[in-house]
């Protein structure tokens, strides 16, 4: 094994499907709201896409490294009529096999060993395991009591060895939610260091109570210092389809794309005109998707609340990020679920340090399984 892979700690959702895994073996049947992997079908529009590609003669070689073009097409309508933003597609934009190895291959792509990156912290793990795959630094930036970045706590040394900054709102698993005046506190910082702001927009379509997710290519200026991306897998139920894009700075793209083009070949045609089925048809595919989560979320919510354990709504993404109760240590608490009640959590562990003490319900399951999974949870905690 290389010395860096074998420098990386264990990735925490290996140890989770070990003992979900194990539990099921032993004849335990399973609620399982531990992965974040929409549960949802793939919309027929999207379905019929890949069926006519996959038929399609023309299209069975290497795809291009360069998007496909009814892909660029299909992105730039959206961001343009998503956001008001508007995308030079042969320069400004990248399809990804999945945002996750999309942000890997933008770090790798941009650091070399000593650097720093800024990472929030609690945090999607990718960003700190590419950071350390790179044989660069993740420095941490704590949250202010609201979930902004607290960009006071880094120090003007971290800050000038920094090369990227990664935020990500709405948060998984925070569910923070930030206004676009924040995002343009983000860019600034990144313009007077220099540094690359890398947005993670992963949950751009998932918001409920009338908030609308923004871009961080809204903030004037941002195409110079930022790059976002964007993902097919929550908003469109596709997370199997692997289809996503990074949009923004030219010179970051530049070079994510050359990094990809040494270890693989463009993304999957196929993948990619289910993509385009998705973004042209965002408008009808996105409201009875968000309808159902949101039916989930007031469903689980309630059923906490008739339970005695205080939990409010969060007005974004598909999880509920709670804290563990007093006397259990997290993968204690964890255990204690899967055997109890057989409800599979996420220790908040597995989105740092910074995450002990807190655990992640995703919503992927229907509103009476969670309502289940709610009350199990409930009876799990001692009563005093
Ligand atoms: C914040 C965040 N970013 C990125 C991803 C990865 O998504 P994709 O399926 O596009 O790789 C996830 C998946 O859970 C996520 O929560």
């Amino acid at each position: 094994m290389s010395a860096t892979l074998e420098s990386i700690p264990p990735y925490v959702f290996y140890e989770l499907d070990a003992r979900r895994a194990a539990a099921r073996a032993a004849g335990k049947s399973l609620i399982d709201v531990g992965i974040g992997s929409p549960d949802g079908p793939i919309p027929p529009v999207v379905v019929e896409a890949m069926q006519r590609a996959a038929a399609d003669r023309q299209l069975s070689g290497y795809p291009h490294f360069q998007a496909h073009p009814a892909f660029q097409q299909a992105v730039a309508g959206y961001l343009g009529a998503r956001f008001g933003v508007s995308v030079n597609p042969a320069k400004e934009l990248l399809a990804l096999a999945g945002s996750k190895e999309g942000i890997a291959e933008l770090i790798l792509s941009h650091t070399r060993a000593g650097d720093v990156v800024l990472i929030p912290e609690v945090y999607y793990p990718v960003y700190a395991r590419a950071t350390l795959l790179a044989g660069a630094e993740p420095v941490f930036v704590p949250f202010l009591s609201d979930g902004r970045l607290d960009l006071d706590a880094i120090t003007p040394a971290q800050a000038a060895r920094a090369k990227v900054m990664i935020v990500n709102y709405p948060g998984n698993p925070t569910t923070t939610s930030v206004s676009l005046d924040e995002l343009a506190r983000y860019v600034e910082f990144a313009r007077v260091h220099d540094i690359l702001l890398l947005s993670d927009l992963a949950y751009s379509e998932l918001s409920f109570d009338g908030y609308q997710v923004p871009s961080v290519l809204q903030v004037p200026g941002a195409h110079d210092v930022a790059v976002e991306t964007h993902t097919c897998s929550k908003s469109f139920n596709m997370a199997g389809v692997r289809i996503a894009f990074v949009a923004g700075q030219a010179a970051a793209i530049a070079r994510a794309d050359s990094y990809r083009s040494n270890i693989g070949y463009g993304v999957s045609t196929m993948a990619q005109l289910a993509g385009a089925a998705a973004f042209t048809h965002h408008v009808d595919i996105v409201p009875p998707i968000v309808a159902e989560y949101r039916a989930r979320r007031d469903a689980i919510v309630s059923a906490f609340n008739a339970g005695g354990w205080p939990v409010s709504a969060p007005r974004s993404t598909m999880y509920l990020w709670l804290d563990v109760p007093a006397g259990f240590g997290d993968w204690e608490w964890v255990d204690a679920l899967i055997a109890g009640p057989g409800v599979v959590v996420t220790p908040g562990l597995a989105f740092g340090e910074a995450g002990r003490g807190k655990f992640r319900v995703s919503l992927v399951q229907p509103s009476e399984k969670l309502v289940l999974a709610a009350g199990g949870i409930v009876a799990t905690v001692p009563r005093h």
